[in-house]
């Protein structure tokens, strides 16, 4: 029995333009998915998942192709959890050179599912790595990340940038420009978290800022301006000192682009009332600044405050189900027990 767990993540800035080519800088946060794979005698997948924001379920199914599994409440997050695992078992499948191999596989997240927090990359993450690791094979980080990629882009119509996928293999915070992804250096950024409980649909929202990028040139513009908002948080984080609580000018320096990121998403057609109601909780809050994280249409913002105001005040906010301070996680995917 092999266990892995990896990291979620909020993105700092650039989702939605990440995939048109601009950089993004998504960072890895102390929440993670945990899978645990075990080979079983015949090519059989059996998945058992978990705190998937759902009630949990088992299905079984063989594993050759065109086999659906048998699943006796079909939801969409049942069917969206469902596709990732495959994709994942699929990848370590083909790196392991066992086409046959059959899993017994446990899925546990604390990361809830299709709320912007890189729920999907890490299960996908966990999963090859588990799974590779249950046929004796190990990838080396590099490898299981694009392996990764290459199973979420298979689930998601070829509409995923490697961000979610390369954060969540590495941890920390990390720059993604199309195939160009490296680790980077940050401080100690003082996350909150707000979820208003909901889940948006990543591949609907996806196409929705490509149909008005190739319908307006404003919104072709809006996307290259998500880019200089990336590229100008770059900067400021490649002038901090690592691994430090930032400076308060840091912080407001920071938090002004998250702002500006938010509003160029709005722009973009991907907020919802709900995550402007807690971005609008957050500034009156005082946090330094907040943004929606991840695909949007619902999920979660995340704001920036040293402090507990921001925090506190989104426990009280309607829209927000739940709100936590989330710290960087440092550590990427890694075995839990082998
Ligand atoms: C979703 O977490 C982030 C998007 O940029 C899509 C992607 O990068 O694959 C919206």
């Amino acid at each position: 029995m092999t266990v892995c767990e990896a990291p979620g993540k909020v993105y700092l800035f650039g989702e939605h333009a990440v995939v048109y080519g601009e950089p993004a800088v998504p960072a890895a946060i102390e929440r993670r998915a945990t899978v645990t794979a075990e080979p079983r005698e015949d090519d059989h997948i059996r998945v058992e998942a978990e705190d998937l924001s759902l009630n949990g379920f088992t299905v079984e199914y063989s594993g050759g192709t065109g086999d659906h599994p048998d699943v006796d409440v079909p939801t969409p997050l049942v069917e969206a959890a469902m596709g990732y695992v495959d994709a994942a078992v699929r990848q370590a499948r083909a790196a392991a050179d066992a086409p046959d191999a059959g899993f017994d596989i446990t899925v546990e997240s604390e990361i809830p599912l299709g709320a912007g927090l890189g729920s999907s990359a890490a299960v996908v993450v966990a999963g090859i790595d588990a799974a590779t690791r249950a046929l004796g094979e190990q990838l080396d980080r590099r490898e299981l990340a694009d392996r990764a990629y290459r199973a979420e882009f298979e689930v998601q119509d070829g509409q995923a940038s490697r961000a979610d996928t390369f954060c969540s293999t590495m941890g920390g915070a990390v720059r993604v420009e199309g195939d160009d992804c490296e680790p980077i250096d940050a401080p100690n950024l003082p996350f909150v978290v707000g979820f208003d409980g909901g889940a948006g649909d990543t591949g609907e929202l996806v196409a929705g800022v490509g149909e008005l990028r190739d319908e307006y040139r404003f919104a072709a513009d809006t996307v290259r301006s998500i880019g200089d908002v990336v590229r100008t948080g770059e900067t400021l984080l490649a002038d901090a000192t690592p691994g430090v609580d930032p400076s308060r000018e840091l912080l407001t320096e920071l938090g002004e682009l998250l702002d500006f990121n938010h509003g160029l998403l709005s722009a973009l057609g991907v907020s919802a009332r709900s995550l402007d109601s807690m971005v609008w909780a957050a500034r009156d809050a005082g946090a330094n600044g907040a943004k929606l994280t991840g695909a949007g249409g619902g999920g979660c913002i995340v704001a920036l405050d040293a402090d507990d105001a921001t925090e506190t005040a989104l426990s009280f906010t309607q829209e927000c189900e739940e709100s936590f301070r989330a710290e960087l996680a440092t550590e990427g995917v890694r075995v839990v027990e082998s």
